[in-house]
């Protein structure tokens, strides 16, 4: 376990912002979260776990002792004849764990390409792309209480998995240290090729039943295209989610807005391309300060060089503000603000 004082955050964020951590413990076990809830001093004092830093954004310097989780190791566990379960430590990266999933012959985790972060994070947020999300592949996590230092197995059940949201954001946030995650990838293997612009690859290519490796390349292709690489342009990915409204709303707003992108859920709700909404809106490529709208897609913000934590928010703020004037839709952001 090691322990530092006064380090800056800005290489631990996506975003590139400015903040300084007064306390960063690095864990690399459980029993280094052990160690910490044993601690005299860092035992009681507030904590906020960070991962790969891809999914916040960081307002101010953090008197909390920030745990960076740094748990590795990627290993298939299990070959059953329904499933491979594949385990990693919480601090591995999420696409090199795609990539070593398909590398070792187990494919499943193919849609999910190129999200940034860590393994970890993986379930707090329940990442998701082109049709598959964490929760659909999901099969149990282990985790350390901050408070008792107890280590605990979580199924499914006890996740609270939604869109973009799990208990670990909640009741547990802060509370619960990921330390490793587990997929349940099915056998057979079914490709999950539904989303309008993989059916636009198969068309373009005449492939029309891809392998696992084929719908990999496809997806980090159409992300690379459009979402902005984090390592040259500092962002958090989609920093809305898609509000979901009733169909009552969504047939009023079709009405006045007949081009809204629009997508009925299996429950009668229909989701809303927040994306569409903010383009519609004049945003796209906009810029207060340093912080900006991405030219390729609305969703994103960027750091256009400099930009500060208040900065993103003030932003976000009168994107917000400017979307419900003309929708009268309450746009959520997704990244943790702290
Ligand atoms: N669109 C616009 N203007 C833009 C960008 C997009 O009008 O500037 C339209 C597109 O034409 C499209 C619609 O908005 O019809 C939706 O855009 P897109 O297909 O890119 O998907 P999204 O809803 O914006 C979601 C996830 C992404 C995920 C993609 C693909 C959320 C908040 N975002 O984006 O996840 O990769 O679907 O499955 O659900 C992330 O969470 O960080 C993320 C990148």
């Amino acid at each position: 376990m090691q322990i530092d004082s006064g380090v800056s955050l800005k290489p631990y964020n996506t975003f590139g912002l400015p903040a300084v951590a007064q306390t960063l413990v690095r864990i690399t076990s459980d029993a280094d979260v052990r160690r910490v809830v044993d601690d005299p001093k860092l035992g009681h004092a507030p904590k906020f776990i960070l991962g790969g830093g891809s999914n916040i954004i960081v307002t101010r310097d953090m008197p909390q002792v920030v745990l960076k989780v740094e748990v590795r190791g990627m290993r298939i566990v299990e070959e059953r004849s329904g499933a491979w379960i594949v385990e990693a430590g919480a601090g591995e990266n999420w696409n090199d764990l795609v990539e070593f999933t398909l590398d070792a012959g187990c494919p499943g985790l193919e849609n999910l390409a190129l999200i940034p972060g860590t393994v970890g994070a993986g379930p707090v947020q329940n990442i998701g792309a082109y049709g598959v999300e964490l929760k659909d592949r999901f099969e149990s996590l282990d985790a350390v209480d901050l408070v008792t230092g107890r280590s605990v197995v979580l199924g499914p059940g006890s996740c609270a998995f939604a869109y973009r949201d799990s208990v670990f954001k909640h009741a547990l946030a802060n509370h619960s240290l990921i330390t490793r995650v587990r997929l349940r990838l099915p056998r057979p293997w079914r490709p999950v090729l539904g989303y309008l612009e993989l059916q636009r690859k198969m068309a373009e290519t005449g492939i029309a039943s891809p392998d696992a490796r084929q719908i990999f390349e496809w997806v980090a292709s159409i992300r690379r295209a459009k979402l902005p690489d984090p390592a040259a342009i500092g962002n958090a990915g989609s920093f809305f989610k898609n509000p979901v409204v009733t169909p009552e709303q969504c047939r009023d707003i079709i009405g006045r807005d007949p081009e809204i992108v629009h997508y009925p859920m299996p429950d009668g709700s229909v989701k809303l391309a927040a994306a569409w909404m903010i383009d519609a809106c004049g945003w796209r490529g906009k810029t207060v300060g340093q912080a900006g709208v991405y030219e390729k897609h609305a969703l994103v913000l960027v750091n256009r060089g400099a930009a500060i934590g208040s900065e993103v928010m003030t932003l976000a703020l009168a994107i917000q503000e400017s979307v419900y004037g003309r929708f009268g839709i309450r746009l959520e952001h997704e990244p943790v603000v702290v």
